[in-house]
């Protein structure tokens, strides 16, 4: 059980089936336009965007109040350092209360478990919300692409952002000198 500032007590819980209609209600009203690429065309199916054994839950007395999904960033062994962020939301009139801080430490916990040193993410540069969340939380732009989706009348770009959690990967010092990769001399 976590307890937040304003004495919420919350858990958070691997989703099950039971789970399913509140995140597919959180999913038809969580999102804005401007937070997700795929708006218009899955926004009412929770089930067919993610399995639920990827999904974890914050709950209170039973209420769903938010949501991550997470997963691999790739099956490759080269890449299994790395754990991506697939989605992260809270219910519109429970945000502010230090509940998306909650679920992103524990997907941060969760990634380590499952052996990662590195979670990885997307999120749209129409979404500055998210974006001083995920910085607040020592989150770091790895990477933009420019005008990446067309939605509405406008041109978006998505931006990858990162952190290096748990005690592996490089070392401070490794990461700061990082050097390319160049195939070994014969
Ligand atoms: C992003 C999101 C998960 C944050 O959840 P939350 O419960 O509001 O987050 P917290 O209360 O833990 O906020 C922590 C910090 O993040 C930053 N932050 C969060 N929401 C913010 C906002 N609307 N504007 C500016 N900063 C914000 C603040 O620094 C905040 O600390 P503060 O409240 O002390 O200033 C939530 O806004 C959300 O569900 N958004 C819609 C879905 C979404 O965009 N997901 C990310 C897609 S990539």
């Amino acid at each position: 059980m976590k307890k937040l500032s304003d004495s919420l007590a919350v858990n958070i819980i691997p989703a099950s089936d039971i789970h399913i209609p509140a995140l597919e209600m959180l999913e038809g009203r969580g999102w804005k336009r401007s937070q997700r690429p795929d708006f218009n065309e899955t926004i009412m199916s929770f089930v067919s965007r993610f399995d639920l054994a990827d999904v974890r839950v914050v709950i209170m007395n039973d209420e769903v109040l938010g949501y991550y999904a997470i997963g691999p960033r790739t099956p490759l062994i080269s890449n299994r350092h790395v754990m991506r962020l697939r989605a992260i939301l809270v219910a519109p009139n429970r945000r502010r209360r230090g509940l998306g801080s909650l679920l992103l430490a524990d997907a941060e916990q969760f990634a380590v478990s499952r052996g990662a040193s590195k979670l990885t993410l997307t999120v749209l540069s129409t979404n500055p919300a998210a974006i001083r969340f995920y910085e607040r939380h020592g989150y770091a732009c790895e990477s933009r692409l420019v005008w990446e989706f067309h939605i509405g009348e406008q041109f978006i770009d998505d931006m990858t952002y990162a952190k290096w959690i748990g005690s592996g990967g490089p070392s401070e010092k490794n990461r700061s000198e990082r050097k390319e990769y160049r195939e070994p001399a014969k």
